[in-house]
């Protein structure tokens, strides 16, 4: 344990002396392995910086007198293994360290095939996406997969190779110095949870070498799978039920929490720990900027538990994010939670971790809330649910997004609901029904996904165009219908863009790409409905984004005035909290964000009606001066009333 004793370089030193003896052997150690190396003096400054947060964090799960010099030892290989020109770019990181905190900063989300073939082909499209003010590029899954179904990529079998078809490891170098150099960081998914039962960890397991059955979780009898059992959600009830799948050539039974072939890591091995820095340093001398940290709750296994968001989980990523603080400053984590709100927040860090975990978090509670909202009409349970997540480490921001190429799951909270006279349980019904289209009155066109037979739970499949409304609308040739489902999908993508955080665009979204099931002819997709929103990139239709006549002429320029609003206003730089309040009319909801350069008030309809309040209550929020920075119709702040038209928004700056 850390106590206040403090050592040669200002920070705490453990207590125990002969631990802290081990710690200061590490500085040594590093010094004396990067003693030819040109970065030398900066890397012992950040580890005079991060040393104690990497200790802490290996404390916290391995015994880290054994693990200490090892880590060092990778660290300094990593180090010396660090191209120049991405040592030149740590530099300018570390001088502005809020780079994916601005409101400058907007995120793309794309499968490199779909987009556009290969690697090659992306950078063939930087002018598409410097038009949209991109500046974070999330490409898909794209390291080689297993053979047959791989979960979208999310079965990794070499961490080390492009899939095949995309290119190769040089070409992911090139592409991320064409990004570089178009001012776009690159983000790419690291599968922390599991491997591919074809990776040669698990072919080894498989084979009997016990060195490599220990990466694993591999039980001989089944009593110990059927006791943790017990409390284990299913991730995929419909195609990989249960938590385990008995392979016949290892003689046991392996812990698979997905997909049969997606075997389970064992991070309580140090060894697992090693690999990964190793992959994660790989990677990153690549030019990797962001690490998406996929399925990361499920990293730590507990009897008597969920085996979610157990407290090593946070440990372990404080122990790898110390590390590449020290090895690559220029890299950044995103962490993968979609978990529930009262667990979403440590990912971010709270208390002990605060600041020394992820970077960035999804916000999957906004993103439900959002539906929510746009579904019933009523912003109560929106407000309740968003304060719950205000308060985050300020050097940390949420990613914002509305869809994503998974399922939308329901996390609405028993309590909230409660709180706003709801039944949890018969409302994310609702949502499940609004979303498929089910429930009469409903535009929507999603799909169920994993319908859970015993708490009948349904979460939903389907395009953020085609839930909104725009696919039956156009299906029905009402323009009414499409008007009205534009505004919609612009309201949610507004509220996405305006709560603060990182706004990620999900590919298509921009020009109103509709649910594809073509997936269905994929024998690989098939049984898979998550496909029927991952469609490919329809470039002539992008092409006509300029045409107003046209769907994507419709929407692209309306995506493009709110990113534009959104990088001219300081108050929506990520470290500022976004205050959500309900207006006098449950329909309408206002986001507030205090800043010293001015404020930002914005104002959304989330209802499908015109709704009509006092201005009073606007004014008393925004006071009497404030301008409209989005929105093209005049607001008149002198008449007694003002009316909202459907799904309105309205973003105000007002004086402090
Ligand atoms: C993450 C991915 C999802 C995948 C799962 C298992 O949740 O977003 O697509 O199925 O991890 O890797």
């Amino acid at each position: 344990m850390l106590t206040n004793a403090t050592s040669e370089h200002g920070r705490q030193l453990p207590s125990d002396p002969e631990l802290a003896e081990i710690f200061v052997s590490g500085r040594k150690h590093l010094d004396e392995l990067l003693r030819h190396a040109p970065t030398r003096k900066e890397v012992l400054a950040r580890f005079d910086k991060y040393a104690l947060d990497l200790w802490a964090g290996l404390h916290g799960v391995y015994d880290v007198a054994e693990t200490w010099l090892k880590v060092v030892e990778l660290i300094a290989q990593a180090c010396l293994d660090r191209p120049a020109h991405l040592a030149d770019r740590d530099r300018s990181r570390i001088s502005q360290p809020d780079w994916f905190q601005s409101p400058e900063a907007l995120g793309y989300v794309a499968y490199a095939d779909q987009f556009a073939g290969t690697l090659q082909g992306v950078a063939s499209h930087l002018d598409y996406l410097g038009e949209l003010g991109v500046t974070y590029l999330h490409l898909m899954p794209l390291l080689q997969p297993r053979a047959g179904e791989n979960d979208g990529g999310y079965a990794v079998a070499d961490f080390r190779a492009v899939r095949e078809d995309l290119g190769t490891i040089d070409d992911l170098a090139k592409l991320a110095d064409a990004l570089h150099q178009s001012d776009i960081s690159l983000t790419l998914d690291l599968v922390l949870n599991h491997v591919a039962d074809q990776h040669e960890w698990a072919l080894k397991a498989r084979n009997g070498e016990p060195h490599y059955r220990d990466y694993f979780l591999m039980f001989a009898e089944h009593s110990i799978p059927d006791a943790y059992e017990k409390n284990l959600p299913e991730v995929f009830p419909d195609f990989a039920p249960g938590n385990f799948t008995w392979d016949e050539t290892a003689h046991c039974w392996v812990w698979t929490t997905f997909n049969s072939w997606q075997w389970d890591l064992n991070w309580a091995n140090p060894d697992v720990f090693y690999e990964f820095i190793n992959i994660f340093s790989f990677l990153a001398n690549k030019g990797v900027d962001c690490f998406r940290l996929d399925a990361l709750a499920f990293l730590w296994k507990r009897e008597d538990t969920s085996c979610q968001n157990q407290p090593e989980v946070h440990f372990i990523t404080q122990a790898l994010r110390a590390a590449m603080r020290i090895i690559a400053p220029a890299v950044i984590f995103q962490a993968e939670a979609i978990v529930a709100p009262t667990e979403l927040v440590a990912y971010l860090g709270v208390g002990e971790h605060a600041g020394k975990v992820s970077d960035l978090a999804y916000h999957n509670s906004l993103m439900v809330q959002v539906w929510s909202a746009l579904a019933s009409g009523d912003a109560q349970l929106m407000a309740q649910a968003l304060h719950r997540s205000e308060s985050i480490p300020s050097t940390t921001s949420w990613v914002t997004y509305l869809r994503c190429h998974d399922d939308i799951g329901w996390a609405i909270d028993d309590f909230d609901a409660a709180q706003v006279g709801l039944n949890a349980n018969d409302y994310r019904n609702y949502l499940s029904s609004f979303y498929s289209g089910d429930l009469q009155g409903s535009q929507a066109r999603g799909a169920h996904f994993q319908s859970h037979p015993s708490t009948g739970d349904r979460r939903t499949s389907g395009s953020a165009a085609s839930l909104a409304g725009i696919q039956a609308a156009l299906e029905n040739g009402d323009e009414s219908l499409l008007v009205l489902a534009i505004d919609r999908l612009m309201c949610g993508y507004s509220m996405v863009v305006g709560y603060g955080g990182l706004p990620l665009i999900y590919m298509g979204d921009e020009i109103g790409l509709l649910n594809d099931p073509s997936y269905l002819e994929n024998p690989d997709h098939a049984n898979d409905n998550r496909w029927l929103h991952r469609p490919k990139m329809n470039w002539e239709f992008a092409g006509q984004r300029h045409d107003p006549t046209t769907l994507p002429g419709r929407i692209f320029p309306r995506i493009l005035e709110l990113i534009q609003a959104r990088k001219r206003l300081p108050a929506l730089h990520a470290s500022i909290t976004c205050n959500v309040v309900v207006m006098p009319n449950p329909a309408v909801i206002a986001f507030i964000r205090r800043h010293p350069e001015g404020n930002l008030i914005e104002f959304y309809n989330v209802s499908g009606t015109a709704q009509t309040m006092p201005t009073s209550s606007i004014s008393s929020l925004t006071g009497p001066n404030a301008t409209v920075v989005l929105n093209s119709a005049a607001l008149s702040l002198a008449s007694p009333t003002i009316t909202f038209e459907p799904y309105a928004v309205w973003w105000l700056t007002a004086e402090l």
